[in-house]
Parts: C-alpha cells; structure tokens; sequence
C-alpha cells in the first residue's frame, strides 16, 4: 500500500500536537492520547480522531464491551484501554499468530480470521455480547462484508459498527476498484436503499442487517452504522389545522386537473 499513501505522509519535522490543534479545535482527550502516546506504535490519520470521540465517546468510563479487528503490534488497544477505561471489556482480533502475544495487555486477543463467522461468533460469546466493533482488519472488501454479515447481527442495539480505512474501496489489490461492484461503497448504497425498504418493491439486499440500521454516516474512508430497532414509520399531525388553507389547497388542485 505504501506507493499509495507516500503522498499522504506527515512531514517528519510536523509538530503534530500543532497540527491536530489547529484543524481539530474541538478534539478532546484522543489529541493527547495520540500525540504523546509512548507504548507500542500507532498510525492513524488524522481526521480519524475526531471522529472516535465522536462515535465511541459516549462509552467512555463504562463497561463497553469492544471489540477490534486488527491488533498489530496493540497499539490501539493500548489507546483504547486509555479511552474507555478499566470497566471496558477490549478484545482485539487478528490473523496474525505472533499477536497472541498481546493477550492480557490491555484488552483480551484472540487469533482467527475476520472472514470467518464461527471465529468471530466464538469471540462474542467470551465477550457476553459487543457494543461496539471497530473493522481495522485486512481492508480487503470480501473480508469487511464477511465481518459486518457476521458481526452486525450479533451487536447489541444502540451498538455502534465502524470501519476505517476504506480507501481501499478505490483499490484493486483490496478487491475494491472506483467502479468496480466490490466496491464497499456500493454496499452503503445498498444498506441505503435497505433502510428505505418501506418506500419501494426492490428486493432487500443485506438481509443480515435490515431492520437494525436506523442510521449510516460516512466520513472520509470511514462508515459508521448505528444498530437499533428501525421502526415501521409513522407520522401524525397535532396541532389546530387551518380549514380555509387545505380547502384553498384543495381548489387549486381541481384548478390545476381542469386545465389538463
Ligand atoms: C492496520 S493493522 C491494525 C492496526 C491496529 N488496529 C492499530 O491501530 O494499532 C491491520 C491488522 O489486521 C490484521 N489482519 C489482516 N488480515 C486479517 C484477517 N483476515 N483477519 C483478522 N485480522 C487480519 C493484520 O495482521 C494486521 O495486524
């Protein structure tokens, strides 16, 4: 990936803390958690901080239980730890054998695939169920579908479903491609249009997730989807009608289909 995000590097001589301060004005504890963090390497961009406190700050403090796919070398989790705090149950998950060294940090790791749905459900179930999922994994478009099919159903409501990095959506090599079907932002249209079901006959295409999606916010490379009971839609009119105005509105438009 690197050729790609050569152009997208910070400056070595960047004074970062300056940086995140001036175009993140409002960034609370996560600049600090960032900027001076001294345990095991993090890379995030930079427009991503705002948008964790933003999604994830309202568990802050709690015993929220989260769960990250993509552990590396436990750098997050190590943030994560910080953020959420010592109520919070973390589990991280990754492919990669020589993270299970990670286990017992800061948060419990567990080794397996995101594309594998028994491995996934077997981790959810150690947990007592998930709040919230952050898909930091391979990036690959087959593997974020797996995962959000597997995870999604799983997460409690109110729970909140995030995946970064999806720039790959753009790239061949991750499955993606700008028009190609795979793209995952072809997904979001398709989640969009599931949320919309009531208002039209096309057939529902992400049966794991309909009736939970009561909303889908997408930022840079980053898709948040909020998991709650999505009611049928009801709406009413309270209030005192005014009379002379619907039965104004009700001559114009016999006006109107006379003229035709
Ligand atoms: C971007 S790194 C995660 C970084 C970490 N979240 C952090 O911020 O410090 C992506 C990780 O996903 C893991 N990974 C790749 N394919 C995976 C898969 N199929 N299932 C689970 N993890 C996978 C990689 O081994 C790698 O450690």
């Amino acid at each position: 990936m690197s050729h790609k995000l050569d152009k997208f590097r910070a400056p070595a001589d960047l004074d970062l803390r300056a940086e995140l301060q001036a175009k993140y004005p409002h960034l609370g504890d996560m600049l600090e958690l960032f900027v001076a963090n001294e345990g095991p390497a993090i890379n995030k961009w930079h427009h991503y901080l705002p948008l964790y406190e933003r999604y994830f700050g309202q568990w802050r403090g709690k015993p929220v239980r989260f769960l990250e796919i993509g552990v590396a070398q436990g750098g997050s989790l190590a943030v994560w730890r910080k953020f959420f705090g010592p109520q919070a149950v973390l589990f991280g998950i990754d492919i990669l054998e020589d993270c299970a060294r990670l286990n017992g940090i800061d948060g419990q790791v567990r080794i397996g695939s995101q594309d594998d749905p028994a491995f996934l459900r077997s981790v959810v179930a150690e947990m007592g169920g998930v709040d919230v999922v952050l898909d930091d994994g391979s990036h690959m478009m087959a593997h974020i579908e797996a995962s959000l099919d597997a995870l999604f159903p799983l997460l409690e409501a109110g729970g909140t479903y995030m995946i970064e990095d999806l720039h790959t959506s753009y790239w061949r090599r991750w499955g993606g491609g700008l028009k190609g079907k795979p793209n995952f932002f072809n997904s979001v249209r398709a989640i969009i249009d599931d949320m919309h079901h009531w208002y039209h006959d096309g057939e529902i295409q992400r049966p794991a997730l309909q009736d939970f999606v009561v909303g889908l916010h997408v930022h840079d490379s980053i898709v948040v989807i909020d998991k709650d009971v999505a009611h049928r839609p009801m709406n009413s009119s309270v209030g005192i009608r005014d009379s002379r105005q619907a039965a104004a509105r009700r001559q114009a438009k016999s006006n109107r289909a006379g003229e035709r």
